[in-house]
């Protein structure tokens, strides 16, 4: 059989999972996981240039991993780890410094944003966190990450340190690529209309996987509308596109039809069509929640999964670390 081709990528355990990381992160880990030789990570180290409190942390990684199984990620099939896991990131995360320039770092967007969020805690880590990033990635010689848009700097940076080590030391490492099904990134928008889901921010307006039934319905019903179109085949209001975007990630397509034409023919009732949206979303998003559940309070049956998945990264990581040491000379004998 011909040798897969090597996938990587990671997911920061900083909040819960909503909507947005479903479509535009894990659906695509999942049908990736058939044909490629995937490894999915939970970005524990990452977390902690944000957020140095690890109360949380616990608890935060343990979701990731029960979350990702329940959209149908299968542990037996792909490696699905713990960064803090596999030691090699680390060492390789610091041949890596010694690669990566002061000002590329400063430069970048993310830790730009950063400095300004949290001015109280610019530590060396958020500067570096791209290296960090790439070395998740490059130590298993991964081709293809698969990525949202806000990452694309990052992929850059990480081909940037790929490059820079294979030419000053020989060539180890394929240039890593950002990964997308198709050719526009699903984007999820809030329920208010006013920019994506998100982990943190905007909890009201954001759908997560851990919503119980009647949160998922009152935050639907909360989406904002209007009175309705006042002409025929009038063009949408972005907060009325929106809901029938979230339509068309969980409704039948005769039922948005439906909703299309009594738009159209201005006798759409909204409150009809946020129904029928919460309703499909308590659907969708229920099973999932449950089956969640159910991994969460299986402490035996994660510890094992972790295992295994560390397992797999390790076997990948020692075969790059012992490629890397010898490129870089630090064989003496
Ligand atoms: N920086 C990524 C994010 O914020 C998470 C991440 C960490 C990652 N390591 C990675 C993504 C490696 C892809 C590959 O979403």
């Amino acid at each position: 059989m011909a040798k897969k081709e090597i996938v990587m990528s990671g997911i920061r355990p900083t909040g819960f999972l909503h909507l947005g990381n479903y479509f535009g992160a894990m659906r695509n880990y999942v049908r990736m996981q058939e044909d490629f030789d995937c490894y999915f990570m939970v970005a524990d180290l990452h977390s902690l240039t944000t957020h140095p409190d690890t109360k949380e942390l616990r608890n935060n990684v343990k979701r990731v991993f029960a979350e990702n199984i329940a959209c149908g990620l299968d542990p037996q099939k792909v490696a699905l780890y713990c960064q803090s896991h596999i030691v090699e990131t680390s060492e390789l995360y610091l041949y890596l410094n010694m690669m990566a320039y002061k000002g590329e770092l400063e430069k970048t967007t993310t830790f730009k944003d950063k400095v300004r969020l949290q001015p109280d805690n610019v530590n060396a880590g958020l500067l570096t966190y791209p290296v960090l990033q790439t070395a998740d990635i490059i130590l298993h010689r991964a081709k293809y990450v698969p990525v949202g848009k806000d990452q694309e700097q990052h992929l850059e940076m990480a081909r940037n340190f790929a490059n820079r080590f294979n030419h000053r030391y020989g060539e180890v490492f394929p240039e890593p690529v950002a990964f997308n099904f198709g050719q526009d990134l699903i984007k999820v928008p809030s329920l208010d209309g006013a920019g994506k889901m998100s982990k943190s921010e905007n909890q009201n307006a954001t759908l997560y996987l851990a919503d119980e039934n009647d949160v998922i319905r009152k935050k639907v019903m909360k989406a904002k509308t209007d009175s309705g179109p006042t002409e025929p085949n009038m063009p949408k209001p972005d907060y009325i596109e929106n809901i029938f975007n979230l339509m068309k990630l969980v409704c039948a397509p005769d039922v948005i039809a439906k909703f299309e034409a009594d738009y159209n023919g201005c006798t759409i009732r909204y409150g009809d069509l946020k129904k029928q949206l919460a309703e499909d979303m308590v659907q969708f998003i229920s099973p999932i929640r449950e089956k969640a559940q159910q991994i969460m309070n299986d402490e035996n049956y994660l510890k094992q999964i972790m295992e295994m998945g560390a397992e797999k990264a390790r076997a990948s990581a020692t075969t790059t670390m012992a490629r890397v040491r010898n490129a870089l000379g630090l064989n003496y004998f």
